[in-house]
């Protein structure tokens, strides 16, 4: 491969400076201050281009993530991962599991998804409104608990549609990045042993994404109510949070039993976008030294200004650029390159999405065959139980990874591999065991789809009406 620049140091990114000093030094925002359009007025280039993640995205550059673009439609994973609807068939995600589209949506998509979706409380508010420290520190554990419109209502009027703003990343004297979110994020990275003094500007350029694109869990009380917000990443270290870890988390603590899985009566826990934990666990850019802002931030023009683009999307869509300081490859002969990485973990992934959403099938028909008396081998069937569990949580870190593999190619395929191993070895347990007991099992199992998926139709959201829409900006 072709790099005109070989960088290996984390001394990549960095023209914060440029665009903050005026002649008086730093402009001054008074602490505390949420209100982006006041940031705004201090920085207009950066609040613009803040604001332009309202516009959709252009229609045809990516291959997999087709979250809003210009075609109106929002898709939905399980449109695309058919599985997922008997996989996830239980909960709100089995019924509306839609791809991520800019940041100024993310609290009205909230809105907008099937209300099942937020019957985990106030807690669903912690990686969406800049509000969500302020008010943890007010409600205490009300705020995990407490119904989402609830906690919601709490935020002052003109912000509740606010998602990520300036300060849940911007300290508000000198600008520098922060971790706004100690409630969580800074707890877990306590749990790595890593002192948040200790890191580096250029960890930080992944830090303030790590807030919430990250995997977590919503413990449950004993009346399924919520009682905080975890990242299951105990045991790993900075830089090295496997899915073995997020697993371990998950399936030693009771608490983290979020939903029970229509299919097989199972309790599970879940496994959200991964994005920092599968880049940071030794991907090839992770050891050059990239951050997430060095892909998805990249230098660009702004009224003659050079700033760090906060139209943050895919670098797909806006043809590569921030690729183009290393990668001396044309944008299209780079594009083929992600696409080839991902059409391979696409394939895998579908694969052993449906094996072990077959699985999942036979453990119907033995608790079918159960109900009707029939003894199973105890051992084999907490064997099978125990290698679908190990492939569904797998499956999951995967799926709902947000760069169909692109982030960690290596670690992706290496979980996958897993994955397939652990779906085939409860698929022949559970053969083995209703063997044994004189089931017939057909060789083929019918996943009876159609049972699963409910009709939703094409989905077509409006743009932000109280937004000012421009066209969108494809030579950007
Ligand atoms: C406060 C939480 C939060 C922070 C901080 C955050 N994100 Fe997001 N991000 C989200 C949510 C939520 C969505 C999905 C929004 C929706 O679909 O409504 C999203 C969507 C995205 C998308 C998809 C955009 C599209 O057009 O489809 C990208 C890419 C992204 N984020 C990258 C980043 C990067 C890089 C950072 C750090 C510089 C970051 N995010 C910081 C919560 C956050
Ligand atoms: C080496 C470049 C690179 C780095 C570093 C990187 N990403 Fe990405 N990211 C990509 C590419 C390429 C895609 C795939 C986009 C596509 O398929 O359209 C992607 C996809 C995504 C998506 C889904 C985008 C969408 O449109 O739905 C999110 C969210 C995301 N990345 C967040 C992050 C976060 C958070 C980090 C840091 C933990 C990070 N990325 C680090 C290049 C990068
Ligand atoms: C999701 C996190 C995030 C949000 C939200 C965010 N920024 Fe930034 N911002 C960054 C990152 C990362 C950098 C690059 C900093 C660096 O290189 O050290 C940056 C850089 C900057 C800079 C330095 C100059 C430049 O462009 O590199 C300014 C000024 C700035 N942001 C203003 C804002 C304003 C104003 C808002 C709100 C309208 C905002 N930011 C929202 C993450 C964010
Ligand atoms: C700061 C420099 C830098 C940036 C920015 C960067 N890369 Fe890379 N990239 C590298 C280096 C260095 C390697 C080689 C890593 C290795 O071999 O371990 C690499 C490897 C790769 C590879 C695998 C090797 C190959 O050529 O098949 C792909 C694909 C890739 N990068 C795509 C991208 C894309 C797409 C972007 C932008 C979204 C991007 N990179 C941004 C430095 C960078």
């Amino acid at each position: 491969m072709a790099l005109f620049i070989l960088v290996g140091t984390r001394a990549v990114g960095g023209h914060a400076a440029a665009g903050v000093e005026s002649e008086n030094g730093p402009a001054k925002i008074a602490e505390g201050t949420i209100d982006p359009e006041v940031w705004g007025a201090a920085y207009p280039a950066q609040y613009e281009s803040w604001k332009s993640t309202a516009e959709p995205t252009p229609v045809g550059k990516s291959r997999y993530k087709r979250g809003f673009d210009t075609d109106g439609i929002i898709y939905n994973k399980i449109d695309e991962y058919p599985y997922l609807a008997l996989l996830l068939k239980g909960w709100g995600y089995g019924v509306e599991f839609t791809e991520p589209r800019g940041h100024v949506y993310m609290v009205r998509d909230q809105l907008e998804v099937e209300p099942a979706r937020l019957k985990a409380g106030g807690s669903c508010l912690s990686c969406k409104t800049p509000y969500a420290p302020a008010l943890y520190g007010k409600m205490g554990s009300d705020y995990f608990s407490k119904p989402f419109e609830e906690v919601r209502s709490k935020i002052p009027a003109k912000d509740q549609l606010l998602g990520v703003a300036c300060a849940d990343c911007h300290q508000s004297g000198d600008l520098s990045l922060k971790i706004s979110r100690g409630f969580t994020l800074g707890k877990a990275l306590q749990a790595l042993g890593k002192d948040q003094a200790a890191f580096s500007e250029q960890d930080k350029r992944s830090l303030v994404c790590a807030q919430c694109h990250v995997t977590y869990s919503i413990p449950k009380d004993q009346a399924m109510k919520s009682t905080d917000v975890v990242f299951p990443w105990s045991g790993g270290k900075w830089g090295d949070v496997s899915i073995e870890n997020i697993i371990e988390n998950i399936r030693s603590n009771p608490a983290y039993g979020e939903w029970t899985q229509s299919v097989t009566g199972f309790k599970l826990g879940f496994v959200r976008h991964p994005e920092f934990e599968l880049f940071s666990r030794n991907s090839p850019h992770w050891q050059q030294g990239l951050s997430c802002a060095d892909c998805h931030m990249p230098a660009s023009e702004s009224n003659g200004e050079t700033i760090s683009d906060h139209r943050i999307m895919s670098p797909l869509k806006n043809d590569l650029k921030a690729c183009a300081q290393c990668h001396e490859e044309d944008a299209e002969t780079l594009r083929e390159k992600v696409f080839a990485i991902q059409d391979e973990v696409a394939s895998l992934l579908i694969r052993n999405g449906y094996a072990t959403a077959r699985v999942a099938k036979l453990f119907e028909l033995t608790h079918g065959a159960q109900a009707e008396g029939i003894i199973i081998d105890n051992a084999l069937y907490d064997q099978a139980k125990d290698a679908y569990e190990e492939a569904f949580y797998r499956i999951m870190f995967i799926q709902n990874e947000n760069s169909t593999g692109f982030h960690n190619p290596p670690e992706t395929l290496r979980v996958l591999g897993d994955a397939k191993r652990y779906a085939a070895q409860a698929d022949s347990f559970l053969r083995q065991a209703l063997a044994a007991a004189k089931v017939e099992v057909p060789e083929t199992v019918d996943l009876e789809l159609e049972k699963y998926l409910n009709n939703r139709g094409e989905k077509k959201l409006q743009f932000a009406p109280e937004m000012e829409i421009k066209a969108p900006k494809g030579s950007r």
